[in-house]
């Protein structure tokens, strides 16, 4: 069985939902706290033993190529200033292996994922979500779902449970127990259901390892919801031809493409930080105190 050794981070999508910021600025680019969002995921995939990173790139993504490159005249300015900390921060997001192609036009995420194909050479993948960030410190959602793949040889979707009234965001699984409580076998999957046609409540959350048969399958996927060439489609038919599992991963998720989950991660990565956490959550107490 090929080890998972690429992953592919989707991110050409335009951002509307965070106008005005992401006219000029990708959306991967906004902070939580002071690390782009796109870093932790970055930093998710190599925790899990990721090798080879593909961005799916975009129209005035070029931020995201200079934040992980080397930077020779910040790097000089920090060295002589003996800023070592900020040198090695700086450092260290160059010293990922990443490559960068272009989607030209923005005919989905199943499209996205299709210009993976030729990069994969054939090997299973994983894909990461830059909508979602999963706070994991004992161990990364991907590993998770890494671990599954190997104990079973399937494809594999991270999801969790979430309200009935949230369904119409994602795509929603159904599928049969298995002998592993966390896991199950998918047997349907639809993307962004009604509430009263979603199968479940079961949703993909923005990770998957991924066999290479879903390249063919994604040629052939007509638009479907939204006009858009959907994983999700390829997946169900996948789900059809070869064993596709569904894993309800540990881990708190952060729908950080939604201003409100936005806020929600800014604060309570703030509140997990030595150098802030405590000096912040006294404001927050003092706050809150006011306001009521
Ligand atoms: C995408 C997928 C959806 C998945 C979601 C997870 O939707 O199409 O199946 O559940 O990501 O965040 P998007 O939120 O990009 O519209």
């Amino acid at each position: 069985m090929k080890k998972i050794r690429k992953a592919v981070i989707p991110a050409a999508g335009y951002g509307t939902r965070f106008l005005p910021v992401t006219k000029a600025t990708p959306k991967e680019m906004l902070p939580i706290v002071d690390k782009p969002t796109i870093q932790y995921i970055v930093e998710e995939a190599m925790e899990s033993g990721i090798e080879e990173i593909l961005i799916i790139s975009g129209h005035g993504k070029r931020a995201i190529e200079d934040h992980f490159d080397s930077a020779p005249a910040l790097e000089m300015e920090l060295k002589s200033k003996n800023k070592l900390d900020l040198l090695k921060l700086v450092r260290d997001t160059a010293d990922v292996n990443i490559h960068y192609i272009r989607q030209r036009y923005m005919r989905g995420l199943g499209d996205a994922i299709l210009c993976a194909k030729s990069f994969m050479e054939g090997e299973p993948f994983a894909v990461l979500l830059g909508d979602d960030v999963v706070y994991n410190p004992a161990k990364p959602a991907l590993k998770q779902l890494m671990d599954i793949y190997d104990a079973t040889g399937g494809s594999v979707l991270g999801c969790q449970n979430v309200r009935p009234e949230d369904v119409s965001s994602y795509g929603i699984v159904a599928g049969e127990e298995t002998e592993n409580e966390r896991l199950m076998r998918v047997s349907n999957m639809v993307e962004k259901p009604a509430i009263d046609e979603a199968p479940s409540t079961l949703a993909v959350l923005g990770r998957y390892i991924i066999k290479p048969q879903i390249f063919e399958l994604l040629e052939k996927t007509k638009p479907g919801k939204g006009g858009e060439i959907q994983l999700t489609d390829a997946l169900c038919r996948l789900a059809e031809l070869d064993t596709v599992y569904a894993y309800d991963f540990e881990g708190k998720r952060y729908d950080v493409g939604d201003k409100l989950g936005f806020l929600k991660a800014t604060v309570e990565f703030a509140l997990r930080r030595e150098d802030l956490g405590e000096d912040f959550a006294n404001y927050l107490k003092d706050l809150t105190g006011k306001m009521k």
